[in-house]
Order: structure tokens, then C-alpha cells, then sequence
């Protein structure tokens, strides 16, 4: 993203110095919209390898169907869209129907661009003209037979897409629609957040509610009490967008990437719409499970992990210490339906965000090489049924799966 800004402000320059460009304060304030859209939509997340120039094309995504590769969507004219006309590239984003009418496959997340306003694209668009233009051929579809047949898509579509732009909703504030414009659409937060069905679209009536990704699991962030931010304050929200970390958690795998390409540089008040949107999603019921009780064989071992293993940084009640180890007591990351990213955090350790309002972060050690899979599954079992916290046992064959 900083080889991003630097074309950017380089594209500036040379529009504002510009006699080569009649139109050039207009052109440079589209520039520089389109820039902000770059941040909101993250399309660098996908579509940039690490150590890459932007938008060269991205690392294989690993979807239930098999890989896609983001391609190269630099202006270059043979390997990037350099050749592609404004409205091709509109009918992408908020279509899925690319160049020459190709079908996209919607791990593009054209489902939730769609939201997107035709100014938002277009300035987008007017950004990504800036872009060094990288010769670097991209063959997307690497998925087997059935599902590398393009054609197939129509059928998906009719299922499961719904084009069209965000209405806002009058009976709610200005700020509550532009969080959800921002959320469901440019944002796509709903690409990692949202449970998916069998054929990997959105499944209806749980958005936002948690679901399995790449070996993490993007937690519930609704306005659920017992496992969303419902209890999160709108700054505590904002504090962990801004920064990567806030009283109650730090952003760890991929939501640290997002974090750090994309929610941190975003303004305060987009960051706030957001929260408040959140908060008013539907989160299903706030009910806790019945908590495993203490006295049973798995919580006692794992009670005893707990104390040599994790004690010193967590702390002996779960409280952590501000801004440096995450409390576990209360904390709704720890009590999702599903122990993934728990396990994986265990496992293989983690290193928080770094931001300009954070700019160091603590990290987790690894611990796989020292706990085997039952004590791993105790020790997890034990964090999610103590001090208040109430979840599902962890098996050990859910470690088991996840080395
Ligand atoms: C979650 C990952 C992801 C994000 C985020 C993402 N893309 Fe994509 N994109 C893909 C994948 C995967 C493909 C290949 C799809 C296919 O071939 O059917 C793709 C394809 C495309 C294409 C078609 C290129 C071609 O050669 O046919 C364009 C254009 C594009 N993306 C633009 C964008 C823009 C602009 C953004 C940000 C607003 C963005 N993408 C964000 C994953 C992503
Ligand atoms: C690429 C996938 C991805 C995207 C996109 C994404 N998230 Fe996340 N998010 C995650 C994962 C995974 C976690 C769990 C991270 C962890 O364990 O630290 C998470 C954690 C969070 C948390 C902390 C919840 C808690 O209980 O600790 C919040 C809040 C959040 N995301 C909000 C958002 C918002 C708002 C957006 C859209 C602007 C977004 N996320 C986009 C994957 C994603
Ligand atoms: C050396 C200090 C240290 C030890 C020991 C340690 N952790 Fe952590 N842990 C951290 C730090 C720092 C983070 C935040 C980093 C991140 O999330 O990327 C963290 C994050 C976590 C999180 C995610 C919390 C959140 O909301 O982001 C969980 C769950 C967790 N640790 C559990 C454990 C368990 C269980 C053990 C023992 C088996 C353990 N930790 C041992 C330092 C430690």
C-alpha cells in the first residue's frame, strides 16, 4: 500500500504541475477519491502477492471448489485491464462479468461491489489508471472439471446474486447507512464474516454471524452480546479498527492484514459508521451455553496448562494486560461456536497489527511443539469455560486437523 501511495502522490504531482492536463484539479481530486476507495475495498488484499508490485495478481485463493488466482488488474495492456473501457470494468465490479463478457467467479467479491455507487467505482477506477502497469500474465481459473466451466456462473447468479446499489434505508440515521453501505458493500466485510452455503455464496438471515476461512475463523461481530461487539463500546469498535487492538482483543491472521491495508487508514467517521451498523446487525440469540463444569476431567488438565503455560502473559484470571496480552475473560473471540482461530493462535502463534497508531505490536508464541492435541483441546476447553466464559468443549481431533 505504501508503493500505492507513492504512485498516487506521484500521479498527483504530475496532474497538479500539469499542463498536459486541461482537466487536471478535477482529474487530481478523482485521483485521490479513487485512492480513499482503494483503501475501503481492499482490492490489494487479493489481487497483490507479498513483496509484489500492487495489483500484479494475488497469492492462489483456496476456495471448497479448488484455486482461483486474482489476476493481474494493472493497466498494463496484454497482462493487466490496461485494454479494458470504464464500463467493462463497472460491469466487474458490480456485475461479475468482466472483459469480453467473461464470468467471474464470485470469489471476486462482485457480490457485495455490487452495493457499490457507479462514483465510487468510477473514481476507483481513475486511481487504478495511476498504477504502474506490470507486465505479469495470470491464468485465474485453475479449478477442476465441473467448476472451471465459466458458464456455470449463470446458474450461481440467478441463485444466489442480486445486483444492484445500496438504498439507504430513511427510517435509519445518515451514519447507520453509510456503515452499511460501507460494511455490505465497498468493505465486504461479509466476505470473511458471513456463513456461507454449499455452493459458497451468503446464506441468508445470518450475515455477519461468523464463519470458517483458510484455517481461521472470522468471529461474530454483530450486535450479539455474548459472542459479537455488543458489548463493545462504538470507540472500543473504532479503537480496534484504528489500531489493531483495543481493551478486549488484537487482530491477529487475516483480519490483521485487513486491518493494516485497509480499516486503519480509513477516516473516524467511516470507522464509526461502521460500528454503529454493526452493532444494530442481528446477531442471534445472546443466550451462553450451559459452561462445562470445572470439576470435569478436561477443564482440571486443562486448568493446569492453563497455569504453567499461559498464566505469565494472560494472567492468572484471564484479565491480560492492557494494550499487551488480550484478556480472555469476557472476550466474545473466545467463545465463538468455533475454536479455529483459537487453535491456530496456539498452535502456531501470532504476531498482532502494526499500525501508525500502534506501531508495535506483542506476540504469541507457538506453542504446538510443546502441547500435543489433547492438551491443546484441554487447554482450550479450560480459557472457554472459565471466569464467566461460556462455549463448546474442544475435541482433540479438531487439533489434530488443524497441524
Ligand atoms: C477476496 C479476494 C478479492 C478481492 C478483495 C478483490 N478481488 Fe478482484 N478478483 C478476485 C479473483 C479470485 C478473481 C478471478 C475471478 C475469475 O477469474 O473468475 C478476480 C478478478 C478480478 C477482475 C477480472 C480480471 C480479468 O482479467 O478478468 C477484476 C477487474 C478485478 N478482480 C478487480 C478487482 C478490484 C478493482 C477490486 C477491489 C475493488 C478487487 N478485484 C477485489 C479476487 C478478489
Ligand atoms: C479477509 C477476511 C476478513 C475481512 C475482509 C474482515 N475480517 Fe474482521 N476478522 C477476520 C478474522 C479471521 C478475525 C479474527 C481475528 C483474530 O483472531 O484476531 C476478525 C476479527 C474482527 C473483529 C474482532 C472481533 C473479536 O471478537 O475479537 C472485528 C470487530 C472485525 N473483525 C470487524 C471487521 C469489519 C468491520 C470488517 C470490514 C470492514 C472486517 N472485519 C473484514 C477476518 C476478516
Ligand atoms: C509470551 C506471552 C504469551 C503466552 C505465554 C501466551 N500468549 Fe496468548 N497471546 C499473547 C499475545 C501478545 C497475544 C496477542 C497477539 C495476537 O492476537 O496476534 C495473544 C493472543 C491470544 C489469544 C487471542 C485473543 C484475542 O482476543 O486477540 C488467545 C485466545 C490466546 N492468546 C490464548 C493463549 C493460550 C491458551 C495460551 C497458553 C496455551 C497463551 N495464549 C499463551 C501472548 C501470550
Amino acid at each position: 500500500m505504501k508503493q500505492l501511495f507513492l504512485s498516487l502522490t506521484l500521479a498527483a504531482a504530475t496532474l497538479s504541475g500539469g499542463h498536459a492536463f486541461a482537466q487536471a484539479p478535477d482529474q487530481a481530486d478523482e485521483i485521490i477519491r479513487g485512492h480513499y476507495q482503494a483503501l475501503l475495498t481492499d482490492c490489494a488484499a487479493c489481487h497483490t502477492k507479498a513483496g509484489a508490485k500492487p495489483l500484479s495478481g494475488g497469492a492462489p485463493l483456496h476456495t471448497p471448489f479448488g484455486d482461483l488466482i486474482p489476476p493481474n488488474i494493472t493497466p498494463d495492456r496484454e497482462t493487466g485491464i490496461g485494454k479494458w473501457t470504464k464500463e467493462e470494468f463497472r460491469s466487474a465490479l458490480k456485475q461479475g462479468v468482466g472483459h469480453d463478457g467473461k464470468r467471474l467467479y464470485p470469489a471476486m467479491p462482485y457480490p457485495a461491489y455490487t452495493k457499490m455507487s457507479d462514483q465510487d467505482v468510477d473514481d476507483l477506477w481513475s486511481y487504478i489508471q495511476t498504477v504502474e502497469p506490470v507486465s505479469n500474465a495470470v491464468e485465474a481459473n485453475q479449478l477442476p472439471f465441473p467448476f472451471n466451466i465459466r458458464l456455470s456462473m449463470l446458474g450461481w447468479n440467478m441463485l444466489n446474486f442480486t445486483p444492484g446499489e445500496f438504498k439507504p434505508d430513511p427510517a435509519k440515521s445518515p451514519e447507520w447507512n453509510r456503515g452499511a453501505y460501507i460494511v455490505e458493500g465497498a468493505g465486504h466485510c461479509g466476505t470473511c464474516h458471513t456463513p456461507k452455503n454449499l455452493t459458497g455464496a451468503d446464506k441468508d438471515g445470518v450475515t455477519l454471524q461468523g464463519a470458517s476461512l483458510q484455517g481461521w475463523y472470522a468471529p461474530n461481530i454483530t450486535g450479539n452480546t455474548h459472542i459479537g461487539v455488543g458489548s463493545w463500546s462504538d470507540e472500543e469498535i473504532v479503537q480496534y479498527l484504528k489500531t489493531g487492538q483495543n481493551s478486549h482483543s488484537i487482530a491477529s491472521g487475516p483480519m490483521r492484514e485487513a486491518v493494516q491495508e485497509s480499516t486503519s487508514m480509513l477516516s473516524d467517521a467511516d470507522l464509526k459508521a461502521i460500528a454503529v451498523y454493526i452493532k444494530s446487525v442481528d446477531g442471534g440469540p445472546s443466550d451462553k451455553p450451559k459452561a462445562v463444569a470445572a470439576d470435569d476431567p478436561h477443564m482440571k488438565a486443562g486448568g493446569m496448562i492453563y497455569h504453567d503455560t499461559c498464566s505469565a502473559c494472560h494472567g492468572l484470571e484471564g484479565k491480560g494486560a492492557k494494550q499487551l496480552f488480550p484478556a480472555l475473560a469476557g472476550s466474545p473471540l473466545v467463545q465463538q461456536p468455533s475454536a479455529e482461530t483459537l487453535t491456530h493462535l496456539v498452535l502456531y502463534g501470532s504476531q498482532g497489527a502494526t499500525t501508525a497508531a500502534a506501531p508495535t505490536t506483542p506476540s504469541m508464541p507457538a506453542l504446538g511443539w510443546r502441547l500435543n492435541d489433547q492438551q491443546v483441546a484441554d487447554v482450550l476447553t479450560y480459557i472457554r469455560n472459565s471466569w464467566g466464559n461460556a462455549a463448546a468443549a474442544v475435541a482433540p481431533a479438531d487439533v489434530k486437523d488443524k497441524r
